[in-house]
């Protein structure tokens, strides 16, 4: 039988998955991962430098203003949208 370390260690995940049930008004949905203490990688969190690009599991977003930085299906820049479903988005 595996020691509880190794158990753990089985469960971890490199890339978790999170959800975001609702956008938090007045926030983006990277200051929402923040507040969650979820980190994701930024810059200018402006949509320009494509730093933050997350891939998104399922979910639709809104971008508070067109990003420049160029976004591929099935990614989304937290730091310019909102979400307006419940949005999956996979971190790490
Ligand atoms: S932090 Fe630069 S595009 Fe999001």
């Amino acid at each position: 039988m595996p020691s509880n370390a190794q158990r753990d260690d089985a469960v971890q995940l490199e890339s978790p998955e999170i959800s975001v049930t609702q956008a938090a008004e007045g926030y983006t949905l990277l200051e929402q991962l923040e507040a969650e203490g979820i980190e994701v990688p930024y810059q200018c969190r402006e949509g320009y430098c494509g730093r933050c690009r997350t891939k998104r599991v399922s979910g639709e977003v809104a971008y508070t203003s067109a990003p420049l930085a160029w976004v591929n299906p099935g990614e989304v820049l937290p730091c310019c949208c909102v979400a307006i479903s419940e949005v999956v988005l996979e971190v790490g």
